[in-house]
């Protein structure tokens, strides 16, 4: 049996090329005993992969010329030798840019497998997924949002972003979001639960904040850092909380390297009595299932919907990375496999 995968080639340079990837075809080796052979079917795409291919994020070990390219997966086990998984079980981990895992189902794999079977297994890397518990934890954990709040969210119609609306909704919160295209605007507002959404290229945020939430802001979701973020610190409540939960806006430097933002309005954290806060999502791991367990319940219920990019074909996955630094994914980017 033959396995493709996609190894780094060459370090990017500003947007990712095809060429810093090539394209392998190799045998699938024989299973020893503990490990299973999965079959993706889904890849996730995320903004922090162009940092495993330039110095790791301080997350990883950065990746190296020849190594598969990093990044999460579903798909379904074909063989195993590990008593713990099943042929035809659905599993999630970090199976690599590729077609065939072999995986020892090691803690550093984070193998999980997909119990529910009411929606599609894709949303193990989205809604359902890593994606998905960053809105959750981040929102009600770092953000605290109590009821009768106000939320404002920048990149609201990315992976992350497009569960914020309803996880507002459901605290019985509202969320305003922000987007670039006017068609993102209506998915926000029509499919994602957003009470209300701002294009910030060709509108004024700042009136537009004051427009929709003429009394502030209580929990700024930020997962974009910049310019953005000085404004909604200007608009912050009292006792308001930053969530700082990405930076893609200074993700784009042509160097590969981060461009720093001086802040204008930091002072407004004093002037407020406001929180800024980061983290990190695999630091609540022990409560994921808590997490999905939730959300698949909305979803049955109908209180939270999410919305998935899908392009086909492991070739395309350069092209769907770029898409998440272009800003033309809406909600979760995937790409399927299988
Ligand atoms: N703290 C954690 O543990 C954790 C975990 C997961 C993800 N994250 C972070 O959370 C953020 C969201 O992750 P995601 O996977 O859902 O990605 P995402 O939001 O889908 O990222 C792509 C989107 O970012 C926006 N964008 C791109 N360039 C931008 C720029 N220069 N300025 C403003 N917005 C820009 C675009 O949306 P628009 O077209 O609407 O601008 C684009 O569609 C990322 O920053 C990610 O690194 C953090």
């Amino acid at each position: 049996m033959k396995n493709k995968r996609l190894v780094l080639a060459a370090r990017p340079n500003g947007l990712i090329k095809n060429t810093d990837f090539r394209m392998e075809e190799v045998d699938v080796p024989e299973l020893a005993e503990g490990q299973i052979l999965v079959k993706t079917k889904f890849l996730s795409l995320a903004p922090v992969m162009k940092f495993y291919m330039l110095d790791g994020a301080g997350i990883e070990q950065p990746l190296q010329f020849g190594d598969t390219m990093r990044g999460r997966g579903v798909g379904e086990v074909i063989v195993s030798k590990n008593p713990r998984f099943s042929e035809g079980d659905i599993v999630h981990g970090k199976f690599g840019w590729q077609e065939y895992v072999v995986s020892n189902v090691q803690a550093y794999d984070m193998m999980y497998k997909v119990k529910q079977s009411t929606v599609s297994p894709s949303t193990a890397l989205g809604v359902l997924g890593v994606t998905g518990f960053t809105s959750y934890f981040g929102l009600y954990e770092v953000g605290a949002l109590k009821a009768n709040e106000n939320v404002l969210v920048s990149s609201a119609a990315g992976g992350v972003g497009s569960s914020l609306g309803f996880l507002s909704t459901i605290r019985s919160s509202k969320a305003v979001g922000l987007t670039s295209t006017d068609k993102k605007k209506k998915l926000l507002t029509e499919k994602l639960g957003y009470v209300a959404a701002i294009n910030y290229k060709t509108e004024d945020v700042s009136k537009q904040i004051d427009a929709y939430l003429p009394d502030g802001v209580d929990v700024y979701f930020d997962n974009v850092g910049g310019e953005i973020l000085d404004i909604a610190l200007s608009k912050l409540k009292r006792y308001g909380r930053v969530v700082s939960c990405g930076r893609i806006a200074s993700y784009q430097d042509g160097s590969g390297k981060n461009q720093s933002y001086a802040l204008k309005n930091w002072h407004m954290l004093g002037a407020t009595r406001s929180k800024m806060e980061g983290f990190f999502i695999y630091d609540y791991e022990d409560r994921f299932e808590e997490a999905e367990a939730n959300m698949i319940q909305w979803i049955q219920e109908g209180k939270l919907n999410y919305h998935e990019d899908i392009l086909e074909g492991l070739e395309r996955m350069p092209e769907a990375l770029n898409r998440l630094f272009e800003g033309k994914n809406q909600g979760k980017q995937l790409v399927k496999i299988s």
